[in-house]
């Protein structure tokens, strides 16, 4: 019987031989963290360049963004490595460790983003996928991008002992041995962490630093983070129906310079109940989307300031229908508006 693997690897296989997977800048990419392909729902973007480029869903090249502090270019889509967990079942490993194939061997570039935290599963997010990186000889492939928060989610001081400690422990579970991205994770004490994550970058360890949050209370905080720190990234929650990050965190990363990753950007299961077993309208082929998780990624990724979004899944199949969502055409702002209104429309989850 073919398992779960080997039908992602004979489906990339496929995509290869159809001349999917090459390298380099999407026609319909965009030229940075404020691409000049992507259009804004704020109506702040061109939308003229998304438009014009892209051949079809799947097809065509991944859409490159380019983190404005180092101009490493990384695919758009990239995968959240939430739900790897030290407790899971076999089957739910297999399932994981197909999934980071997937995203190894889907998305063209030279850094998939792989999404985790010291905190994830028990340290099983970290822990399993460097061990699968290492075995399927992927590690190369994949931009790291992990975590630290040693001041706990209730806030608090944090012990520069007991980062450092975390960060080294990252390393280790990763077998990795430049981090590529570390970032607070949820706003934990800024002034101690940050400056510890500094402290290995200027020692070339950890290659880009940031924070995160999925809190909308924690924003303004997160605005005063970005104005006073240098930071690479930050991490933040958006979808098609939770836009508020679309007010000052947004701009404000343009204006900073700073690369956004998206967060939960189906939010989590709320927008697929929302959904239900709704059609997709067939205008949303305008814009290359075939399904609900590509409409909902190119929402997100059509903003100027988004240079990555990370869905999560333990799906491979859905892992390479998200990777769709980086293919092909952009939304227009008309396009953008009409999801809104589409998406307004369905039942509140
Ligand atoms: N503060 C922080 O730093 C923070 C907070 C939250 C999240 N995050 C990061 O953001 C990532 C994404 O968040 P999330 O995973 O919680 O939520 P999410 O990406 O919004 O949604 C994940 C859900 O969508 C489903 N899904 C994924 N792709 C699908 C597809 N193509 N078709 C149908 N269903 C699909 C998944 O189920 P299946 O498994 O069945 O595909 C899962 O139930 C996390 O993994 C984590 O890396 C960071």
């Amino acid at each position: 019987m073919i398992s779960r693997r080997d039908w992602i690897r004979i489906t990339a296989g496929a995509g290869a031989a159809l001349g999917l997977g090459a390298c380099g800048d999407a026609a319909g990419g965009s030229g940075g963290a404020g691409g000049e392909g992507a259009a804004s729902a704020a109506g702040a973007g061109s939308s003229a360049g998304a438009a014009s480029a892209g051949s079809g869903t799947q097809s065509g090249e991944m859409i490159l963004r380019t983190i404005p502090s180092s101009g490493d270019r990384i695919p758009v889509i990239g995968l959240g490595g939430r739900w790897i967990s030290a407790d899971a079942s076999p089957e739910e490993l297999a399932d994981h460790r197909a999934v980071l194939n997937a995203l190894a061997e889907g998305a063209e570039g030279a850094g998939r983003v792989f999404d985790t935290a010291y905190g994830y599963g028990g340290g099983g997010s970290e822990t399993y996928a460097g061990e699968w990186a290492q075995e399927d000889g992927i590690a190369d492939e994949i931009f790291w991008a992990t975590k630290v928060n040693a001041a706990g989610r209730g806030g608090g001081e944090a012990d520069p002992d007991d980062v450092r400690a975390q960060i080294e422990r990252s390393f280790d579970r990763l077998r990795i041995d430049v981090i590529d991205l570390n970032q607070v994770h949820n706003m934990g004490d800024p002034p101690t962490q940050l400056g510890i994550l500094q402290e290995y970058k200027d020692e070339g360890r950890i290659r880009h630093v940031g924070i995160t949050t999925t809190s909308e209370r924690q924003y303004d905080h997160l605005a005063r983070v970005m104005e006073e720190y240098p930071l690479d990234f930050i991490g933040i929650d958006y979808a098609i129906d939770n836009r508020t990050a679309e007010e000052r965190i947004l701009p404000l990363a343009l204006d900073r310079g700073i690369a956004v990753m998206v967060y939960l950007p189906f939010g989590r299961r709320r927008m697929w109940r929302r959904i239900g077993d709704r059609e997709l309208p067939e205008w949303t082929s305008e814009f290359d989307a075939s399904t609900w998780a590509q409409f909902m990624l190119k929402f997100v990724i059509a903003h100027p300031a988004v240079t990555v979004a990370v869905p999560g899944t333990g799906d491979p199949e859905h892992m390479v229908d998200n990777l769709g969502g980086g293919r092909g055409r952009l939304p227009t702002d008309a396009h953008l508006r009409r999801m809104i209104e589409l998406v307004e429309s369905l039942p509140e989850a």
